[in-house]
C-alpha cells in the first residue's frame, strides 16, 4: 500500500476543531482514560509533568464549574465530562507552566477527536478559581486555569462554523520561507 501523501497524513490535526455544545450521549469511560494518557505523556519543561488532570464527571460539578467561569466556560453546560488541569502555584514560573499546560490542553483535543469525540477548552477566569479550587477540593498551591470540556459533539457543533478553508487566516500571511517577507 502506497503510503499516504502528507497532507493527507497530517489531516486528522487539521480536524480538530473546538466544540462547545454536546449531545447527551456519556462519554465511555475507557475514552475518557486513553485522553488522559494522551495527556500525562505529553513532553513538559525539564519533563518536570507539572500537571495534574482530574476527571470529573459529576454534572452538578461541571454544572456548577459552568456557573462560575460564565461566558468562557459556556461549553460545560452540556458537557457529560471534562478534564481539569491542575498546574502548580509557582511565583516566577509562569510562562514555562503556561507552555506547559497548552501543551497539554492541545493533546486533550486531538485525542478526544481521534475518538470522535469533541472538546473545548474553557479557561476560567481569575476570579472564579477559587470557586473551581473549592469544587475540585485543590490543595492551597495548585489552581486550575484550563477545563477541557469533553463529549460527543451535538448536531450542530458538527456543522463547518465557516466556508471550507477559511477559518484560518490564508497561508501566505502565516507561513514563510527563510526569513520574515519584504
Ligand atoms: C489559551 C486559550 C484559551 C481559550 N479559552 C477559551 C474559553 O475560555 N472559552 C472558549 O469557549 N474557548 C476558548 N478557547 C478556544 C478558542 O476560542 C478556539 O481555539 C479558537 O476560537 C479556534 O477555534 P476552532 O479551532 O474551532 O476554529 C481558548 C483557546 C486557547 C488557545
Amino acid at each position: 500500500m502506497e503510503p499516504p501523501n502528507p497532507t493527507d497524513a497530517v489531516r486528522p490535526l487539521l480536524r480538530v476543531r473546538q466544540v462547545r455544545e454536546f449531545s447527551g450521549e456519556p462519554v465511555d469511560p475507557a475514552a475518557l482514560d486513553a485522553i488522559a494518557d494522551a495527556a500525562r505523556w505529553s513532553g513538559s519543561s525539564q519533563n518536570s509533568q507539572p500537571w495534574r488532570f482530574l476527571l470529573v464527571r459529576d454534572r452538578s460539578t461541571l454544572g456548577a464549574i459552568h456557573e462560575a467561569g460564565l461566558p468562557q466556560a459556556r461549553s460545560l453546560a452540556t458537557a457529560p465530562a471534562a478534564i481539569a488541569i491542575a498546574m502548580p502555584q509557582r511565583p516566577g514560573g509562569g510562562i514555562a507552566l503556561a507552555y506547559d499546560e497548552g501543551r497539554a490542553a492541545e493533546r486533550i483535543l486531538i485525542a478526544a477527536s481521534l475518538l470522535d469525540l469533541g472538546a473545548g477548552i474553557a479557561w476560567i477566569p481569575t476570579e472564579a478559581r477559587p470557586i473551581v479550587a473549592e469544587l475540585l477540593s485543590l490543595p492551597d498551591d495548585r489552581f486550575v486555569r484550563t477545563v477541557v470540556a469533553i463529549g460527543h459533539p451535538s448536531d450542530g457543533s458538527r456543522r463547518p462554523k465557516s466556508k471550507r478553508g477559511e477559518a484560518r487566516l490564508p497561508r501566505a500571511e502565516v507561513v514563510f520561507e527563510e526569513r520574515w517577507p519584504a
